[in-house]
């Protein structure tokens, strides 16, 4: 039985729609990632499922319970802030025994209920330090201590790392990542805009967008399999290069004609006799742009800005049209006097996404 399962979940306040239709299930041991631009609505729907916000539609259940109406406390589940508030003049133990002492627990149940906590975080040697003691990343840590005491059902979190650094952001995920390994039978729900936080940390990724769910799928799933124009440019940086074009070729190969004087390219994606002539979108990631010399290539174009990062080089091509992005390849390695030249780019036909309407022709029935 699923842990979570939502049934046409809808928000609205007032006339104004926030989301709907949210069908969701979420096994116990997941750890879901909820990413999209901001103001998509991410954190109305954790809200809703702490019961911190009213549900407009459709149906919540919690472990087979229908959790509509019930009250927060009642959830079995923690909720970790953007802003973790700790107690100033209480230790770190006293911060995260607080909660259980005010519902009546043991001496002997909160001591080991903290130490655990205190042991899977890492925050045995600070036990009796007060918050201003320790580092942002500690004080973070503290706060998701206060509710592992609880031995909650579910974790939510929302934006958690969205206060620190850079450099703490990525120790921090990657201590959220092992504290995950350490609880392998705790739901969590962790909320994002960062897509690297989502690909790095999720089991499976929920893509949230324009009021609905654009796709679920493990991060390997959204990066290789799109199934649309959406997910495919949200994630992945920089995002795919999408080109219009026109179906020449069909069968379990598509040749796809791209216009404006530019070549043609094979995609991996099937197509059927009637798709011919069909106009489609070509979706190439930067880094699946391969630099060609032979008379077979997709796109040329003018290079025009280049990033040099070390690891990748970045060309932006000149645009052919001034409202459409940039074609950007990115190259491994270093390479210099690419400014100016024109270049001829193609990709495997294995990594080459075919699309029309925003929708990806692999999911086609
Ligand atoms: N109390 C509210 N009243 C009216 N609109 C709200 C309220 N709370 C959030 N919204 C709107 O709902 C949308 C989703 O907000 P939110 O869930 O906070 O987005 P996200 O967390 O993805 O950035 C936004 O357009 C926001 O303006
Ligand atoms: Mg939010």
């Amino acid at each position: 039985m699923a842990e979570l399962k939502l049934t046409d979940v809808a928000k609205a306040y007032g006339p104004v729609k926030v989301l709907s239709d949210i069908n969701l299930e979420i096994e116990r041991g997941e750890l879901i990632v909820f990413v999209g631009p901001s103001g998509c609505g991410k954190s109305t729907l954790l809200r809703m499922i702490a019961g911190l916000e009213k549900i407009s539609g459709g149906e919540l259940q919690i472990d087979g319970q229908v959790v509509n109406n019930v009250p927060p406390a009642q959830r079995g589940i923690a909720m970790v802030f953007q802003s973790y508030a700790l107690y100033p003049h209480m230790t770190v133990r006293e911060n995260m025994s607080f909660a259980l002492k005010i519902s009546g627990k043991s001496k002997d149940e909160i001591s080991q209920a903290v130490n655990r906590a205190a042991k899977i975080l890492q925050l045995e040697p600070y036990l009796d330090r007060l918050p201003k003691a320790l580092s942002g990343g500690q004080r973070q840590r503290v706060a998701i201590g206060r509710s592992i005491v609880r031995d909650p059902k579910v974790y939510l979190f929302d934006e958690p790392l969205s206060n620190l650094d850079a450099a703490l952001r990525v120790a921090t995920r990657i201590e959220i990542a092992q504290l995950k390994e350490q609880m392998p039978d705790s739901t969590m729900i962790y909320v994002t805009h960062d897509q690297v936080e989502a690909m790095t940390l999720a089991s499976r990724i929920v893509v949230l967008a324009g009021g609905g769910i654009a796709q679920v799928g493990t991060p390997l799933e959204l990066y290789e399999r799109p199934e649309n124009t959406f997910v495919a440019q949200f994630i992945g940086s920089p995002q795919m290069n999408l080109l219009a074009g026109k179906v020449v070729g069909t069968g379990a190969q598509t040749r796809i004609a791209l216009p404006e004087g530019q070549g043609t390219i094979l995609s991996n994606v099937p197509t059927r006799d009637s798709d011919m002539g069909a106009e489609v979108e070509v979706g190439i990631r930067p880094e699946d742009m391969i630099q060609t010399g032979g008379p077979d290539y997709a796109y040329s174009g003018v290079v025009e800005i280049k990033e040099a990062l070390g690891e990748v080089t970045l060309l932006y091509f000149k645009k052919q049209q001034p409202e459409h992005d940039p074609v950007i390849a990115k190259l491994p390695g270093i390479h210099t006097g690419v400014r100016g030249r024109t270049l001829k780019m193609t990709a495997d036909p294995a990594k080459v996404h075919l699309f029309r309407n925003g929708q990806s022709l692999l999911y086609r029935t």
